[in-house]
């Protein structure tokens, strides 16, 4: 399916209609940034590794029962995806301690929460995306507290599954965040799963293989996401 006209740009998303009003295309770009925005780069490859390593994941998803947006790969950056009707809400789950949570609560990086933990976070970056909690959603309308059961167990869910797979490419999922939207009355997972929205350590060293590379100015940004595809098995591949 053809894309057609550009409806939204993300900060590293381009979001296009197609001639079917229930389906989209995701146009991952190079473009990489943090500090909601106020740091930004144009990374080779990082469209393309992105593009594919969210059609392996995602595809990986579904097949254990979590139901998500993603239908088909359309270019070495592009896919299309169900068009769904957003949640304004971000849902994160850690396993180990890093980034916010240290901020915030003054913990130490690197160390095991257990049980896992769960944040429900506003999408506004003029707000800097502030954590919410379950009452602002009711208050607010943002989602029904049915919705909000099923996109906590879904996140959770995604976590048996990814933990498990990072795990055996001897990787540690550190945290991760998740949007998810309505499509007809189902609850999907939608945006993406990638090294841009997630924190990954080599299990041994612990080094980092995610988006603090660049947000932490460590270099390798790229190569680090190549180097977690090429663990997974990832086939990626790029036009001449
Ligand atoms: O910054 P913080 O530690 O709260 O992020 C938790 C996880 O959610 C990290 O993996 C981060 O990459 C991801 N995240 C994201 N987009 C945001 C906020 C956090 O992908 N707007």
């Amino acid at each position: 399916m053809k894309r057609k006209e550009l409806l939204y740009t993300g900060k590293a998303k381009s979001v296009y209609a197609t001639d079917d009003p229930q389906r989209l295309v995701l146009h991952f770009r190079n473009d990489t940034s943090a500090f909601d925005g106020l740091k930004k780069e144009a990374l080779d490859r990082k469209g393309a590794v992105n593009n594919q390593f969210n059609a392996f994941i995602m595809t990986k998803l579904a097949e254990a029962g979590v139901p998500n947006h993603f239908e088909s790969l359309i270019g070495e950056d592009e896919s299309l995806v169900k068009r769904l009707t957003m949640f304004p809400v971000e849902c994160v789950v850690r396993n180990i301690a890093a980034g916010g949570i240290c901020k915030r609560l003054g913990v130490t990086e690197g160390i095991d929460l257990n049980p896992p933990t769960f944040e429900f976070f506003l999408k506004n970056d003029q707000l800097h995306d502030p954590m919410i909690n379950e009452y602002h959603i009711r208050s607010f309308g943002w989602a029904q507290d049915s919705d909000v059961e099923t996109m906590k167990s879904l996140t959770f869910r995604v976590n048996d599954v990814l933990k498990k797979l990072f795990s055996d490419a001897g990787l540690l999922l550190v945290d991760y965040k998740l949007e998810f939207g309505r499509f007809d009355n189902q609850i999907l997972l939608g945006d993406e799963f990638t090294p841009d929205g997630c924190r990954l350590w080599d299990a041994e060293t612990r080094k980092k293989l995610d988006k603090d590379r660049f947000r932490q100015g460590l270099g390798g940004v790229i190569e680090a996401y190549e180097e977690v595809a090429r663990r997974l098995g990832v086939p990626l591949k790029f036009n001449a």
